[in-house]
Formats: structure tokens, sequence, C-alpha cells
């Protein structure tokens, strides 16, 4: 009997998480737009190209409306799948949203070209995530739920195969494994995706990084053990804290039941492309070598790659290079005491710098910053390891710690966002990029007004030139 065929699918990471990993966010649309065309014609399951903080550095570093680029890429891509990373009741944020600005993102998201929304908590707190899907499901996009994994006693295949059905009924339309910090070793891959595929019939994906050197086998062994669709990056910006290589990925599977279809010399034109805006970042030292290499330490200490380099910039700022190593101990110990949660945007940078303050004052909880104080406040949802009680107490004092869902106490704020951002609102979409970033919102606005008066001048004087009076 012939062998039965399962093509593996492919989610193209190049125009999100790649650039985000490595270069810090910063590939812009004019870097996009040429190529979209050909990427287009791979035939991938969908391309991953806004969210995440594509949207913060558009507004922020680029001087690009984020709206804008979606809708352009939403005009190139006529027959791949576009997809966004979300997060939760984050939205791409670092708060808590209400309801009502996470539904309108979400329906906004659509409108404008996104098909697939991959929504995660910092958590797993599936309560944090259920607003957000259920808008999905009434823009009829593709709601798929992202588990953030890590490691921790509390960790166990049970624990992931019964958050997975929670996930099936709460009608998300499929699963990822959302491996940030490149913890997925190939076997344990196996009998996650096994006990998965046994326990939920949601399609499932899987994304990791290669921080730690082993990204490619993890996707071999999950793909073996049934994973539908793996997260690949275009060579010239895979590996390193970025995914593995799309064009490696396909030629491993080639010829086997999970053969992709992708055609290697379309995806050798689209490499080509990319390779002097690689090149080019290298140069500028945008993309620093380091981050390209395989970077054992966050196998031991369990930290992402991204986490890692802010703490090496926020000792050096401190002048305290030399307590790396023990700030790199602590982090395990102050992840324990708030529950032990995975260690993704945001609880990555609260649990990394409350760590580097308790080295650096030389006493533990000497100082606890506010977003600390909020974790422990249980403002940001329900861990899945209670908190050390007496850091909490240390941090709220008497106050009575949230435990129902946080969004629950938070009135609508649609109408309070529309009224600030009236006088420079262009757009619909302008209240959303207000309500998650005000002030570099505004900056932007100021920014694209002040081009646009300068557009509208140099009119005028083409016009003048063209019929002279
Ligand atoms: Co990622």
């Amino acid at each position: 009997m012939a062998e039965q065929k399962k093509p593996l699918k492919i989610t193209e990471t190049v125009l999100r998480d790649a650039h985000q990993s490595l270069i810090a966010t910063r590939m812009t649309t004019e870097h996009m737009l040429p190529i979209i065309d050909k990427m287009d014609k791979v035939g991938y399951y969908s391309v991953e190209c806004w969210g995440g903080a594509t949207f913060d550095a558009c507004l922020r570093f680029l001087k690009e409306d984020p709206w804008e680029r979606l809708r352009k890429l939403k005009a190139g891509f006529k027959n791949t799948k576009l997809q966004m990373l979300f997060r939760g009741q984050n939205i791409l944020g670092y708060n808590h949203y209400s309801d009502d600005v996470v539904e309108y993102f979400v329906q906004k998201s659509i409108a404008n070209g996104i098909d697939i929304i991959r929504i995660f908590d910092c958590f797993n707190d599936l309560r944090n995530l259920c607003t957000a899907v259920k808008a999905a499901n009434k823009e009829k996009g593709h709601a798929q739920i992202a588990l953030s994994y890590t490691l921790g006693d509390a960790y166990t295949l049970d624990y992931w195969t019964k958050t997975a059905k929670e996930i099936e009924e709460m009608g998300a339309d499929s699963l990822c494994i959302k491996d940030m910090a490149g913890l997925l070793v190939p076997y344990e891959a196996t009998k996650l995706v096994k006990a998965l595929k046994a326990g939920t019939k949601l399609p499932i994906q899987i994304h990791t990084h290669y921080t730690s050197g082993v990204a490619s086998m993890t996707y071999l062994k999950a793909v073996e053990a049934g994973a539908d669709v793996i997260d690949t990056a275009m060579s010239p910006f895979s590996m390193g804290t970025s995914q593995p290589a799309t064009e490696v990925m396909v030629e491993t599977f080639k010829g086997t039941e999970y053969d992709t279809g992708l055609d290697q010399n379309l995806l050798a034109e689209i490499a080509d492309y990319f390779r002097p805006i690689q090149e080019q970042a290298l140069k500028s030292g945008l993309l620093n070598p380091k981050v390209m290499g395989v970077n054992i330490k966050t196998l031991l200490y369990q930290v992402p790659g991204g986490m890692l380099s802010n703490l090496v910039s926020q000792l050096k700022d401190a002048h305290a290079e030399d307590k790396y190593y023990q700030v790199l101990e602590e982090i395990p110990k102050v992840r324990k005491d708030f529950g032990e949660p995975p260690l993704v945007t945001p609880s990555s940078q609260i649990v990394g710098t409350q760590a580097v303050l308790n080295v650096l004052q030389g006493e533990r909880y000497k100082m606890i910053t506010k977003e600390s104080k909020k974790v422990l406040a249980g403002e940001f949802g329900q861990t899945v390891k209670p908190f050390n009680s007496g850091v909490q107490k240390k941090a709220i004092g008497n106050t009575k710690p949230i435990t129902c869902r946080p969004a629950d106490l938070i009135e609508p704020q649609l109408p309070k966002f529309e009224k600030e951002v009236a006088e420079w609102k262009q757009q619909e979409e302008d209240t959303l990029s207000y309500a998650l970033f005000p002030q570099v919102a505004v900056e932007f606005f100021k920014y694209r007004q002040a081009q646009q008066k300068k557009v509208d001048v140099t009119a005028a004087d083409t016009q003048n030139k063209a019929y002279p009076v």
C-alpha cells in the first residue's frame, strides 16, 4: 500500500518574527513590497507579517502607519493567508485592555487583511484569550491559540493536553506550541505532539527559535509525531534567535510523506532578495553576529534570547556587567516567586527587571517594580502555580488580590480613546494605534501631518512649474 501523504505546511516568518528576533523589528514596508509577489507564488500555508512588536516598531522607529503596511501587504498577497501575533488581552501592548478595545482591534485587523490571528497569553491564562478568540470567530477569522512553552514542575504532558482540550472547547481553530526560548528539545517534542494529537482534534502548529541550536531537529521530531504546520524563516533571516531556514526544512522533507511541495528555485530567488538586506544590517550593526550563534545559556537558565540581550544592556546602563551570572541565577527564583510563568512578553521583562533589582540592591525585593506589584496583585491573571505569599504580601500589603478575569474589572475604554484622539484622527484605525501607544502614536500623527503639509507644498510647487504663470 502506498504511503499516505500528509504534506507539511509552512508558515513563513521573515516579515515578522525573523526580523523582530534578529534586527530589532526594523524591516520596513519598502523592504517587503518588492518581493511579496514572488512570495505569494510559493504556496506557503501562511505568511506571518504583522502584530507582535511590528506595530510598535512601525510607529516608534520607522514612522510608518502599521495599518497602511497591512493594507499594502494584503494587496500584494492575493493567494496567501496573512497571519499576525496578538497578545491576548494585552493586544499588542503591555497592559490589559477592556473587551471593547480587544474586539475592535480584532475586527479592524481582519477588515484590513489578516486571516489568521495567533493569540497567546504570557501566563497561559485562557481567560485572557477568550475575548479575542470570540471576536475572531465572529469576524470569520482563523483563531489560533498559542500556548507559551516553558519548563517547570507544573508543565507536565497532562497540563499541556488538558489545556489543549480547553482551547478546543473555547472555539479555537488551531493550536500552536509557541517555544519562544528554544526550550523544546527533539524527543520532548515527540512526546508533546503525540499527546496533543491524541488529546485534541485541533491542527497543531509548532513555533520555535534556533537560540539553543536544537530547533531543526525539534521540527523533524514534531513533524514525525504528527505536527501539521511549522514556522520557518527564509535563510538570510533564519537561525540564531530566529527560526530554522525555510529552504532547509523544505529539503528535509522532500520525497517523504511530509513533502511540502514548495519549489526550491523560487525560494532561492526570494533568498537572493533578502540577502543584501541582511548584509546591510550586518554592516550597519543592526544585526549583531552574536545573535546568529548557539546560545546554550538559554537551555541552562531557561531564558529567551531576547531577554538575555535586554539583561546585558540593563546591567551595562547600571555599570554592573559583573553581576550578569548572579542575575541569571536570580531569574528562576523570581519566576518561582511569581508562580512559575512562561517567560515571554511581558512577563519576561517584568521578571527580568525584578531580578536585576534584587541583585543590584543587594537585598531581594527591597525595591519592587510597579509591574511586579501588578503581577502579584493578580492584574495579569493567574499563573499555573500560586505566588510566593511572603513576596506577595511585601508587594501589595493587605490589598486583596484579584482572582476573577482581570478584564472583568476594566470599564469600556473606547469612548475615552475616541475623545482623546479626535484631533489627530484621519482613519478609524488611528483610535487603536492611540489606545495601545498613546504618546508614540501622537508623535507619529504629528509627523504624518508634517509630511502631508510638505507633500502639499511640493505638489503646489510642481504645479507652478508645470503651469508657469
Ligand atoms: Co517567536
